[in-house]
């Protein structure tokens, strides 16, 4: 015969171990999303860097260094490096609309307005944005 003790212990084991295996399953699945995500950003990354770098395109290594990308190999010196993104513009809109159209901070700059003439599509400025605000 069962104690009381055993039987409800009977009770017990199982949900535990239930419980315990759903929370694994929910730290699993949580670790599969945010990799995913990382992926997904990563993907962002590389697409934003394709287009910054094509000559038809971004074409951003005419004008601009961008020190941290080994990547980015050129001797441009017409606007300034691209670093400290996060620092120098903590809005990410205002990089967004620097991208987008320069002229509205300075009418004589060299920069293309990059949104406003089309040169680039509104997706394609946000990959350029996620690109260069990891710098
Ligand atoms: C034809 C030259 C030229 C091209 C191409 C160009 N830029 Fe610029 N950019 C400039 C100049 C010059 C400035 C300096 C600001 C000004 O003129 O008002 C500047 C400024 C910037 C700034 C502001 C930097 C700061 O610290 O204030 C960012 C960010 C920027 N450019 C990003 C880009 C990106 C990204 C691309 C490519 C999609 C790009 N630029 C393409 C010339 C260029």
């Amino acid at each position: 015969m069962e104690s009381p003790i055993s039987q409800r212990c009977h009770h017990l084991l199982p949900s535990a171990l239930l419980r315990a295996l759903a929370t694994g399953a929910c730290a699993c699945a949580g670790l599969l999303l945010s990799l995913a995500s990382a992926a997904a950003d990563a993907q962002r990354i590389e697409a934003g860097r394709a287009i910054a770098h094509d000559w038809y395109r971004g074409n951003c290594l005419a004008c601009h260094q961008i020190p941290n990308d080994p990547q980015a190999e050129t001797l441009a010196d017409i606007g300034p490096p691209i670093v400290a993104m996060r620092e120098r513009f903590p809005d990410r809109a205002q990089l967004r609309a620097q991208l987008w159209d320069p002229t509205v901070r300075n009418p004589l700059t060299f920069m293309p307005p990059f949104g406003k003439h089309g040169v680039l599509t509104e997706e394609e400025i946000d990959l350029v944005l996620d690109y260069i605000y990891q710098y």
